[in-house]
């Protein structure tokens, strides 16, 4: 019944996730006891198999702070500035919940003047005597305009103790706010910096969402980060600056891995930072993954024009069906241990469930985390519906900033777009929506008879698990059809 995937992946065909369809096998455990624990590289481990892409409208530290919280780790995109960067990856590191807020501001008591102006960004302005320790602050929302004749802070500023060590726990954190009566706390590092303000409403949210396993931190209880490089020489000093910040993984970004370039830029990495992992990619053949293996790539990115925002496939006349490149890249990684990435084309839990069947360790993802509350970016109305903008880093207006290096550009000559721009819709909250749809995934497991991300790929490779190639009329009916109108709501 039905077909092993190596026949139905060698008959010449490009499958994409929606052309094919598992067949259902036996179940003999409950949902709960499906475990998505897996590997990201060779050395890092994540409990949930999700990972935010590096794009400028997806993962900053927001983002990163999150999808770690969630169990699954975020890339820092690279359209950005050294220091920008490295800012961002710092700023995840020395965040131990899943609470990020940067709209505060720093200012000294002696000479500092109150202006309506310090609170158009920022809802807090903290007060110090010396740069850095907090003696006190003043309120956006407490604040009475007073125009732009301004006021010495020192008369303004509420004097009270509202910092709390940034190493604290969450429960610590609500404890604190309890016992001191506080209706917000500042988190200061070692430093007596300021790194994060966490309020009773992000506590009552936090709280709302559904608690799945453990968090990714590293050995200092720290959330995991990593960042994208690209393969020009300047690159060299952007991941001197990230390992100095304490970056867990890079990604080398290139759309079209398999270059002198970006095998160079391994064989560097490896050399300087030989405890560090390596991401390569993108590559969607056997015969590329091969040689990124051979330069000592710790994990690899698979997609080439999948991504909902990309036209490479139309520009270049390049790329793969993402459900035949995983399973072809997977099949040879596979046996040199290295985990892959299922990089683009997610839009439902069932195309991250066939990722994850098909041989990925992990996916990740761009526009399905772009529309979320903790991606960079303001959300606005467009034709009643609210929406965030998404953009590829391959489009004009994402390249005119700096990212045209991933399409192997060059900043002297003419630039040809391999994306677009467009705009999502609102998600809400990546730590509600990412474990509601890993609950689908294990669902999913469960029908497939895997308990494990291992048990699917060994019972795909040994021909146990079987698919078919769905016919157009086969697709229109496995989604929902024949209905005057509906509403789609997953939870
Ligand atoms: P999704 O489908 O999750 O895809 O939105 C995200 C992935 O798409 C890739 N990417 C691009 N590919 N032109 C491309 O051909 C682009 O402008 C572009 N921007 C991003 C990237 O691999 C990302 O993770």
């Amino acid at each position: 019944d039905g077909f092993p995937a190596t026949k139905l992946f060698t008959q010449g065909y490009s499958y994409t996730y929606d052309d094919v369809i598992f067949l259902p096998h036996y179940i003999d455990f409950p949902t709960d006891s499906v475990h998505l624990g897996t590997k990201l590289t060779r050395n890092i481990t994540l409990s949930t198999p999700c990972v935010s892409s590096p794009m400028d409208t997806v993962t900053e530290a927001s983002m990163a702070v999150s999808i770690a919280a969630v169990g699954g780790i975020g890339i820092i995109h690279s359209n950005n500035t050294v220091a920008e960067q490295a800012a961002f990856v710092r700023s995840v590191k020395s965040h131990r919940m899943p609470v990020f807020s940067n709209d505060f501001v720093l200012v000294l008591e002696n000479d500092a003047i109150l202006s309506g102006g310090l609170f158009d960004d920022n809802k807090f302005v903290f007060v110090s005597s010396n740069g850095r320790n907090v003696v006190g602050f003043v309120e956006r929302g407490k604040w009475e305009g007073l125009g732009d004749k301004g006021v010495k802070v020192s008369e303004y500023m509420v004097r009270k103790d509202v910092t709390f060590s940034s190493l604290s726990s969450f429960e610590d954190v609500v404890s604190c706010l309890d016992e001191k009566d506080l209706e917000f706390v500042a988190l200061v590092n070692e430093e007596g910096e300021v790194v994060n303000v966490v309020g009773r409403e992000d506590v009552e949210r936090v709280k709302g969402c559904p608690k799945i396993g453990s968090g990714s931190v590293d050995k200092k209880g720290r959330f995991l980060v990593g960042a994208s490089i690209g393969t020009r020489d300047s690159d060299k000093e952007r991941l001197r600056e990230l390992v100095k910040a304490g970056v867990d993984v890079v990604v080398i970004d290139s759309s079209q891995g398999n270059s002198i370039y970006q095998i160079e830029m391994i064989k560097f990495a490896k050399r300087e930072f030989p405890d560090l992992d390596v991401i390569g990619g993108n590559v969607v053949t056997m015969s590329q993954a091969q040689n990124l293996i051979k330069s000592g790539v710790d994990g690899l990115r698979v997609g080439m024009g999948s991504g909902s925002i990309c036209t490479t496939q139309e520009v270049c006349a390049v790329g793969r069906g993402q459900a035949t490149a995983v399973y072809k890249v997977s099949s040879i990684a596979a046996k040199s241990g290295i985990p892959i990435i299922a990089d683009g084309g997610i839009s439902n839990s069932g195309h991250i469930v066939k990722a994850l069947t098909l041989g990925a360790s992990t996916v990740m993802m761009g526009s399905f985390l772009a529309g979320s509350t903790e991606a960079p970016g303001a959300y606005v109305y467009q034709n009643g519906q609210k929406v965030k903008k998404y953009r590829g880093m391959g489009s004009l207006e994402a390249m005119m900033k700096g990212s045209d290096a991933r399409y192997l550009g060059d900043k002297e000559k003419m630039k040809i777009a391999q994306g677009v721009v467009g705009a999502v819709k609102d998600k809400g909250s990546v730590l509600k929506f990412i474990p509601y749809t890993m609950q689908a995934v294990k669902q999913g497991f469960q029908d497939l008879g895997a308990s494990s991300l291992q048990s699917a790929h060994d019972l795909l490779r040994s021909g146990i698990l079987r698919l078919e190639v769905r016919t157009g009329a086969a697709q229109v009916e496995g989604g929902v059809h024949g209905l005057v109108s509906y509403e789609k709501k997953s939870f």
